[in-house]
């Protein structure tokens, strides 16, 4: 028995196939581009693991993926492969159609064609489980409830409508090809292993830096924070007894202002790493020009997974966030490997 990991060296997938590999001993085969997200020291640690093989790839190769299928015939496959942030998608869309899109739609293409080579006894077990987010269903008001796997899908920036339409996709294999599908709807992760441009990274970075904490318009927008391992063992709950074509949303319950979370981070680094000067790291906090179509609120009724399948997380944001903060404290030299050149360059363009 054998799974197929796409996106594997990025933040959610790399945590993934950790965590799998420390509970089971089911080998994993993980599929990455190694795009600028991913880095394959997130990986190091399973280097000489003769349970875990990597091909450096791309979804969308057609021709690798029936390849790779064919020889490690895998029961199920777990797809996290994405471009994942918005800021690029309101910069530069293309590479999120070829990915989310044209890259699934040949993902799901190569898996229809495995899953019509089965056994009849394999294809009762296979699973295609897909990864996806919360940010398809749009945004909240603040009186809102909280997104079910009932809301339409408004999705908002390039990102969303890319997760939306590889949604749908997803979907369709099922009810038109019968293909066993099943779909994650996920709010906004924090964890170890996590690239220092999104909000949290960025923040314990610059902050440790010296540099301003940016603030997007002014930040009161909300997002639902869940730690990346609960993440993760909620893809292993409904991978393992999540009903073939449902989706579950997954969320902590953790709803959150931006500026409340970056209040938060400062207060732990005042206390786990003060400042040489022995001023407050909120005293870095700078409000810059807002993201265009900015949705202003996500939240996430998770209440389906956790009365269907069980699931519940195990962190608070209160424990998640700190040892998130000791994460990166610990493993300076991951940060300085990942904030290369082009990570610069980025900062640059994105900031000014
Ligand atoms: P990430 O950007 O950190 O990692 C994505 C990985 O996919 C990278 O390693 C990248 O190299 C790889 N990749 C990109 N294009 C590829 C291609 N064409 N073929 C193969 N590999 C490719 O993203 P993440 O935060 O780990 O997110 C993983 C998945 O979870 C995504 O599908 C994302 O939409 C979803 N998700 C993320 C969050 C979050 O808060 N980060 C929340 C909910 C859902
Ligand atoms: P991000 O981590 O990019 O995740 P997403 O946009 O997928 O929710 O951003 C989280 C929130 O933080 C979002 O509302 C945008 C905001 N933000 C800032 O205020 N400043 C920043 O520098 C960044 C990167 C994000």
């Amino acid at each position: 028995m054998t799974i197929l990991v796409t996106g594997s060296a990025g933040f959610i997938g790399a945590n993934f196939v950790l965590d799998w590999l420390a509970q089971n001993d089911e080998p994993v085969v993980s599929l990455d581009k190694l795009t600028y997200a991913s880095n394959l020291e997130n990986l190091r640690s399973l280097e000489d693991d003769a349970r875990h093989t990597f091909v450096r790839g791309d979804i969308g190769d057609a021709a690798l993926v029936a390849e790779l299928l064919t020889t490690h015939r895998p029961r199920a496959i777990l797809n996290f492969a994405a471009e994942s942030h918005v800021d690029r998608s309101i910069l530069g869309p293309e590479d999120f159609i070829q990915t989310n899109v044209v890259g699934t739609f040949r993902l799901l293409e190569a898996v229809r064609s495995y899953y019509g080579s089965m056994s009849e006894n394999e294809a009762s077990t296979f699973r295609f489980l897909h990864v996806s987010t919360d940010e398809v269903y749009g945004s909240l008001a603040p009186a809102d409830p909280a997104f079910s796997e009932q809301n339409r899908y408004e999705p908002n920036s390039p990102y969303s409508a890319t997760k939306a339409a590889s949604d749908h996709l997803v979907r369709a294999y099922h009810q038109t090809y019968g293909l066993p599908v099943l779909t994650t709807n996920c709010s906004n992760n924090y964890g170890p292993y996590h690239f220092p441009e999104k909000l949290i990274p960025l923040v314990i970075h610059n902050a440790l830096a010296g540099k301003s904490l940016p603030i997007y318009g002014d930040g009161q927008q909300i997002r639902d924070w869940l730690y990346v391992k609960d993440h993760c063992s909620a893809i292993r709950r409904v991978l393992e007894v999540g009903k073939v074509g449902e989706t579950y949303n997954v969320g902590g319950w953790n709803e959150k202002a931006n500026l409340d979370v970056v209040n938060a981070l400062c207060a732990i680094l005042d206390d786990e790493q003060p400042r040489a000067d022995g001023k407050r790291y909120a005293d870095q906090i700078t409000y810059v020009k807002d993201r265009p179509g900015h949705d202003r609120r996500y939240a996430i009724d998770a209440s389906k997974l956790e009365r269907e399948l069980g699931w519940k997380p195990a962190e608070t944001f209160e424990t998640g966030i700190r040892k998130t903060v000791r994460w990166y404290l610990d493993n300076q030299a991951w940060v300085s490997n990942v904030t290369s050149g082009a990570y610069r360059d980025w900062l640059n363009r994105q900031y000014q």
